[in-house]
């Protein structure tokens, strides 16, 4: 794949392309195997993606910005039929490119279609709640919501398409332009859709670009020129990107960052429900999720019956290939990760921990088997990064208030599970709780979905709240039209 899309063109690229690894194998052996290629484009493409963004939004006045919402509906309609007519292709990239296994790489792209349509319908209803109000002075406000402008999105590896997309399509329908690039790891999958993206939406409107994020973000950051920084990932870059701005006021942020949910386990919990909704909330695409449970708070008196069986079935999931039946653990696709687990295992051994599990640790070349921990000291590394990866911590705790301490100091505040059954006692903790975080989930493990649920987070976690309804509104300014003019009221 050498080409990128610029301007309503798919441009051929010349120059040196960067090479795409595959996490999979089929000698069983794990090695990366190459791929494809996709354009390692300079700062000047970059550029020439801004000013065709520009030129599309021509300040507000250009045709996407000023299109009646029935187009932008008809042209995000296009779009979505022919992207459907993809299925097969994307869902193949998916599991070879970040090694995602054949029913949850359905799933993300049926869930993104899903996305897409819900999207456009409460798009319908924003604009009909924009009607007009009035107050006693006989004018009336007629309410609207403006786009902000020109968009630079930036998307994470492990949700290439759905995490994308949830950035991209409301921050389109609303009638900003865009500069896409996606991350390293999950970016051939976008190749099928360039077509449908150019035949869709006015030229200009929204520009697909690859190659490194420091050599295309920051030329374009620089320019001053970017009205809204979408990035989901993690917030040293998103730190890095944003100073690039020279006026920093002028830029919204729509950040989705990192996490260290804890699942809180206290002494009255169903323990199979609690050990199941854990294993799936920690270990599921191999804990390379932004709302994985990264940490396990276990009260002191149920701590070693938990241990012990969660270790049990940690070591019983299946690790193959993404399509094989039954797989629940797969290569992963960032190469430094297995090395960086071992890392955080060795600091938490060294600090007093053990790895509980007997397959704990093993490894292949682009492979390491779930680690979980026990008794994770404060000081180790694992207790507050967030590993994104195949490890888990768990601590014992006495008193409730020790794992409230410890979030209420946490970087972090995306989500929380806690398990219990006295309902007394969990009323009052989820009080606490929704305080310390966005999302409580309750005897269940944390999550995103469904996609029409507010996603957002506290301190270093999130900017701005993303969701079928709530995107829009971050994408997206309120403006309107004050008129004692009957003609126009009426109108
Ligand atoms: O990486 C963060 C994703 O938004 C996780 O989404 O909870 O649906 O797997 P998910």
């Amino acid at each position: 794949q050498n080409t990128y899309l610029v301007g309503g063109e798919l441009k051929e690229w010349k120059g040196a392309n960067a090479e795409v690894y595959s996490t999979i194998s089929s000698t069983k052996e794990y090695k990366p195997t190459l791929l494809g290629t996709v354009p390692d484009l300079t700062a000047d493409e970059a550029i020439e993606a801004l000013n065709a963004s520009l030129k599309a939004y021509d300040q507000g006045q250009g045709l996407w910005p000023t299109m009646k919402v029935e187009g932008r509906i008809a042209a995000m309609e296009k779009f979505v039929v022919q992207m459907k007519t993809k299925r097969e292709e994307i869902v193949k990239l998916l599991m070879w490119e970040i090694g995602k296994s054949l029913p949850d790489s359905q799933k993300e792209f049926d869930r993104t279609v899903e996305y897409i349509y819900d999207t456009i319908e409460d798009y319908k209803q924003m604009d009909r709640d924009s009607a007009k109000f009035e107050k006693n002075s006989g004018v009336h406000a007629h309410i609207r919501r403006g786009p902000l402008g020109v968009v630079l999105c930036l998307g994470p590896y492990n949700y290439p398409l759905n995490e994308t997309f949830a950035l991209l399509i409301p921050a389109l329908i609303m009638g900003n332009t865009a500069i896409f690039k996606p991350a390293k790891h999950g970016v051939l999958l976008l190749s099928p859709l360039l077509e449908a993206f150019r035949d869709s939406f006015p030229a200009g409107v929204v520009n697909i670009i690859y190659g490194r994020g420091r050599v295309l973000a920051t030329p374009i950051m620089k320019t001053g020129k970017v009205d809204v920084l979408a990035l989901i990932g993690n917030s040293k870059s998103a730190n890095a990107i944003q100073a690039n701005h020279p006026q920093k006021n002028r830029l919204r942020l729509v950040l989705g960052l990192e996490a260290k949910n804890p699942g809180i386990v206290l002494p009255d919990a169903d323990l199979d429900l609690a050990i199941n909704e854990c294993i799936a909330g920690a270990t599921s695409f191999n804990g390379q999720r932004c709302t994985a449970l990264k940490i396990l708070y276990v009260h002191e008196h149920i701590v070693d019956e938990f241990n012990k069986r969660f270790a049990a079935k940690v070591d019983a999931l299946k690790f193959g290939n993404p399509w094989e039946d039954g797989v629940k653990l797969t290569p992963l696709p960032e190469p430094g990760k297995p090395a960086y687990i071992q890392e955080l295992i060795d600091d938490a051994t060294a600090k007093g921990a053990k790895v509980i599990n007997k397959k704990g640790g093993e490894t292949t070349e682009n492979y390491i088997f779930p680690a979980v921990l026990y008794p994770v000291s404060k000081d180790s590394r694992v207790f507050d990064e967030e590993q994104f990866g195949p490890v888990t911590p768990i601590v014992s705790f006495k008193n409730i208030q020790e794992p409230l301490d410890d979030m209420a100091a946490s970087n972090y505040g995306q989500q929380v599970s806690v398990f219990g059954s006295e309902v007394k006692t969990l009323a009052p903790l989820i009080d606490t709780l929704v305080n310390l975080v966005c999302r409580v989930n309750l005897n269940s493990a944390a999550q995103r979905g469904p996609d029409v649920y507010p996603f957002t987070g506290r301190k270093d976690s999130a900017v701005a709240t993303l969701s079928v309804h709530d995107a829009l509104r971050s994408f997206s300014i309120r403006t309107f039209v004050a008129a004692k003019d009957t003609e126009y009221n009426n109108a």
